[in-house]
């Protein structure tokens, strides 16, 4: 089991109250992932869950039980770090048993568990290497074993693949995403990275400043953004937000389109602009147009072939069935 129940959990160091009260809900198998930008509260999140930091007010609850003042051996949970902290002089079987080994564990259950792991993780064949002798995804898959034979009620991630190259990022994320499909244990994983959210998350919780902005599935938080941070936070490139008559015509006081959702059209359209710079893809090209009013540059995901180039003039048509519309305060309308 792994249902986490946070009720109005706050903390503070010192004067600086890092995170005001909140409450969150994490379900029972869910993959949950904390995005914001650097500095926004999701490590001091995600360690007051695992009890490596005191609440400054409220409440923890792992599976109906106030865990609240609980030391973190005594939550069920396991933490995995992005530096992945492997004891070089062991073998990687020795690295995984380590927990198992300070717990007394008997012997041939360890080795039951380390046998499950190894092949969850397809790092069987490796068992007698050395944590110098693999490569960066693999160590990474060592220090989750670690985690999973103490078959916790729910893996913590602290950014896991920020060390690794892009490619291998990719990798990855999705035999984590195939480890929590395997396991179906609570995962809540912690980036600053939307793409990794979108890819991977259950349910995206969107952290600026300590506050939650937003919760729910990647495709709610893409389809109806709650506000303009949201809006311009999840998806790539950016949500274009206009501001000015263009967005009074339609009742907003901003309105945000997606570049994905604008048309481009030499001859004719609803807005003129000029293109700046044109990134070639390959698959797509995104433009970004110049003398637009209320937004410049305005982003514009075209066809990878597009035979726009820098200088040339295009009219654009948003599609309206994609508009967002924002007030004042910078929340969305409807
Ligand atoms: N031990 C600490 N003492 C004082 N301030 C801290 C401490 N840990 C984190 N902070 C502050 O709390 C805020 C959130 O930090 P953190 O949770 O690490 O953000 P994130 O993981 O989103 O980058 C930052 O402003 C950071 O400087
Ligand atoms: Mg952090």
């Amino acid at each position: 089991m792994g249902h986490i129940q946070l009720k109005q959990v706050k903390k503070s160091f010192g004067d600086v109250t890092v995170i005001p009260p909140l409450d969150l809900e994490i379900n029972d198998g869910e993959f949950v992932v904390f995005v914001g930008p650097s500095g926004c509260g999701k490590s001091t999140l995600l360690r007051l869950i695992a009890g490596l930091e005191d609440t400054t007010a409220g409440n923890i609850e792992i599976d109906g039980k106030d865990a609240t003042g609980l030391p973190p051996a005594k939550r069920g949970l396991a933490m995995v770090f992005q530096s992945y902290a492997l004891y070089p002089h062991m073998s990687v079987r020795k690295n995984i048993a380590f927990p198992m080994k300070m717990a007394g564990m008997p012997k041939e259950e360890q080795d039951k568990r380390i046998a499950a792991a190894a092949k969850a993780l397809n790092l069987t064949d490796y068992l007698d290497r050395r944590p110098g002798q693999l490569s960066g995804g693999q160590r990474q898959r060592v220090a989750i074993g670690r985690a999973i034979v103490r078959e916790p009620a729910a893996f913590l991630f602290d950014e896991p693949l920020s060390n690794l190259d892009a490619a291998l990022r990719v990798g990855m994320r999705m035999e984590i995403s195939e480890l929590h499909t395997k396991l179906a244990t609570t995962m809540i994983y912690v980036t600053h990275d939307q793409v990794e959210a979108m890819t991977m998350a259950d349910k995206i919780v969107v952290l600026q400043a300590g506050v939650i902005e937003q919760v729910g599935s990647p495709l709610e938080l893409y389809r109806a953004p709650r506000n303009k941070f949201v809006a311009g936070f999840i998806g790539s490139p950016k949500m274009n937000l206009i501001e000015g008559a263009e967005a009074a015509k339609h009742n907003a006081h901003t309105i945000g389109i997606r570049p994905e959702h604008i048309d481009v059209s030499t001859t004719e359209g609803l807005w003129q602009g000029t293109v700046g710079v044109a990134e070639h893809l390959g698959s797509d090209t995104f433009m970004h147009i110049h003398g637009v009013p209320g937004c410049d540059p305005l982003t514009v995901r075209a066809g990878g072939e597009v035979g726009v180039k820098h200088g040339d003039t295009v009219w654009l048509t948003p599609n309206l069935t994609h508009l967002h519309k924002f007030d004042a305060q910078g929340l969305r309308i409807e």
